[in-house]
């Protein structure tokens, strides 16, 4: 990547005023950053004391052979217990853990107390069906109740969960149970998805033909949907019959800091997936710290809500393992957001007052796409704070959130991490720095992120270049399951010594960090590099514009061209007005960026390939943009996108 042309394409002109900040009494002050800057060992070893250790930890980070870091290793510790019983034994155990919200419209509060006595019920089921420590167990489940209690439960008996993402194929789960092993799968017959049931089971059935998979002796099966379904007897166990009978009481035994948690496959854009490990101690730190932190949760009194699915990485840390410890009351909520109506998650915050939602910016989008008068048709004053995850979030998108949803008088946190960091890495702290639309802005307190150039040395403020965390943190990925060499070779060579996130980004000329998309999506237009990240956020703040995707196609004149998908607002569907459209987008580009952004090809569609992440899947784009047959499709929310796509190409419009 040039830095050069980066630095270029700094869009500083495209800033909004800061928001007034409402939290004069935040859980976290400006002091954290200094006391993190002067004793970053000190600062994690305080943020430790907020868990429950069986032992104590005396050490707080072993580095002597890096990358594989340990964290607190010498202490000991149960994360379900630190989760769920140390709050009823605090004289908490009436408070609510769950509002849970079926997309039906069924819903059910589970207190505390009565998640102990549910996980711990389950945790005994699972001994009955000889998982030992140590033992992994897939779980593949829709957004209900007992897959957090499942995941407890593992935790509880030391067992690694490997959740896989309730979409995916038999081929994907089947490739995520051999790679990982795994003895027991708990899955349900289905959950509720855009007004009807969904079936997960069939899917298990088919994944357990495979070879790979012939170490699973156990199924175990939530009734969700009531949906028939086919059954192996020996191999299978209703959960209504095998975990209701068991006993609410299990003591829960103490675990290494370093003993392994769960893993969770990366989506991983190219080659096989990725299995993420993460451990006890340090992982669960710098959750339930960040949580308390970002959010400046207040556990008895917020509401908070995630809108991820617990198949992702966002779902692990900031729907069970981050918000549980803190003791937290959350919305756990099924479905989609236009089920039954477009404003379903609007009714669903003043349904419960929720203070407290974190989301992503696809999903900002789609709403902004609704129109602004669904969301005014809520009372939605009980939000606090607002936050961002999953892409960098274009300014356009952060100011509607705000504005609409947060009545401006909310913070928005833009928290830049990943699967691998295991926790928020890079956000703003709600009352303590001053906003900037779609800026991740500094790392967290104890967290030491910088800009790289291409040999590895930092960046001027005003540049761009490389995001690499120089310095290990407690919940970072401890190694990719069974392949070291693997984990060496992914994050720790390109920089020696250093992590290498696989993000580009620019530090403007206060140095706060903006995030420009991941460096296999930097183009490269006779010779410049360009992001595909801004000429998106450039086409966004066109006001005809709700989305855009774009990629580099191979082009003979200019190395690549720029090729951009658009959704227009409002809804329309491309018709005739479309070349005057386009070009009008190619002269805003070009004004907003410079001429060399200048996309070479705009074609309106009426959606855009995305993982159920939110992620846009390019890789399928570049495909249609170079007339190539579509690589695996299999992590797509839904296919029929790229039929879609296809068929509106005959229309699209080429230039130059
Ligand atoms: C990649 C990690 C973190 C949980 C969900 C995704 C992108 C994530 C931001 C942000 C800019 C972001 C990066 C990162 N990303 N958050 N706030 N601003 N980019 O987890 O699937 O492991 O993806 O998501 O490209 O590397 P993941």
């Amino acid at each position: 990547m040039s830095n050069e042309s980066l630095a270029n394409l700094m869009t500083e002109d495209r800033r909004f005023p800061p928001p007034a900040e409402v939290t004069a009494d935040a859980n976290v002050t400006a002091a954290a950053y200094e006391s993190a800057a002067a004793d970053r060992l000190g600062f994690w070893a305080e943020q430790a004391r907020r868990l429950s250790w069986a032992t104590e930890p005396t050490e707080t980070l072993d580095w002597s052979n890096p990358p594989f870091a340990k964290w607190f290793a010498d202490g000991r510790l149960n994360v379900a217990y630190n989760c769920v019983d140390r709050h009823v034994e605090a004289g908490n155990g009436d408070r609510v853990a769950l509002h849970f919200e079926g997309e039906p419209g069924d819903s059910r509060a589970i207190t505390y107390a009565e998640l102990q006595q549910e996980v711990s019920r389950a945790a005994n089921a699972l001994l009955e069906l000889g998982v030992a420590t140590g033992d992994r167990v897939a779980i593949y489940m829709p957004m209900i109740p007992e897959t957090v209690i499942a995941m407890l439960a593992c935790a509880r008996i030391g067992a690694p969960h490997s959740v896989v993402f309730g979409a995916f194929s038999a081929d994907a789960l089947a490739t995520r149970i051999e790679d990982g092993d795994a003895r027991v799968v708990i899955t349900s017959d289905g959950g509720y998805r855009r007004g009807a049931p969904s079936a997960l089971k069939p899917t298990v059935d088919e994944a357990l033909t495979r070879p790979g998979a012939a170490n699973v002796r156990s199924v175990l099966v939530v009734r969700r949907t009531g949906q028939d379904i086919g059954w192996t007897e020996g191999r299978d166990h209703w959960w209504h019959e095998l975990v209701a009978g068991q006993s609410p009481e299990h003591t829960p035994e103490a675990f290494d800091a370093e003993h392994p948690l769960f893993i969770l496959y990366t989506s991983g854009t190219t080659g096989k997936p990725k299995g993420i490990l993460h451990t006890s101690g340090g992982y669960l730190t710098q959750a339930a710290y960040t949580h308390h932190a970002v959010f400046d949760l207040k556990p008895g009194s917020d509401v908070y809500w995630c809108t991820a699915d617990v198949g992702w990485v966002t779902g692990h840390s900031y729907i069970v393992y981050g918000p549980l410890a803190n003791g937290a009351t959350e919305v756990l909520y099924e479905g989609t957001p236009n089920t039954p109506h477009n404003g379903r998650w609007w009714e669903i915050v003043e349904k419960y007052g929720v203070t407290l939602l974190y989301t992503a910016p696809t999903a900002i989008r789609t709403c902004m796409k609704w129109g602004d008068d669904i969301p005014a048709g809520f009372d939605l004053s009980s939000l606090r704070v607002l936050g961002s995850v999953g892409e960098p979030i274009n300014p356009e998108a952060w100011v509607w959130y705000r504005k609409h949803i947060g009545g401006d008088r909310t913070p928005v946190v833009d928290t830049w991490w990943q699967t691998e960091t295991g926790s928020m890495m890079v956000s703003p702290l709600p009352g303590v720095t001053v906003a900037k639309p779609g800026s991740a802005q500094v790392p967290l307190p104890g967290i030491s992120a910088t800009v790289v150039d291409d040999d590895g040395n930092p960046v001027a403020n005003g540049s761009g270049g490389y995001l690499v965390l120089t310095e290990p943190w407690p919940s970072m990925l401890r190694t990719i399951w069974g392949d070291d060499q693997r984990f060496i070779d992914t994050y720790w060579s390109r920089f020696p010594g250093k992590y290498f996130a696989g993000d580009g980004a620019k530090k403007d000329a206060d140095g706060d960090i903006w995030l420009l998309g991941r460096v296999d999506d930097v183009m490269l237009v006779s010779g410049h590099n360009i992001s595909t990240t801004e000429v998106e956020s450039a086409l966004v703040s066109h006001p005809r514009i709700a989305e855009a995707a774009v990629v580099g196609a191979t082009d003979p004149q200019t190395t690549q061209a720029i090729c951009a998908f658009v959704i227009l607002r409002g809804g329309a569907r491309p018709d005739e007005d479309d070349a005057a459209l386009v070009e009008e987008l190619r002269a805003h580009v070009a004004k907003e960026l410079g001429p060399i952004a200048k996309p070479k090809r705009i074609l309106p569609v009426e959606e855009l390939p995305k993982t159920r992440s939110g992620k846009i899947m390019r890789r399928l784009l570049r495909d249609v943009a170079e007339n190539r047959e579509l690589g695996d499709v299999t992590t797509l929310t839904d296919s029929s996108v790229m039929d879609l796509i296809q068929s509106q190409l005959p229309g699209a419009k080429s230039e130059d």
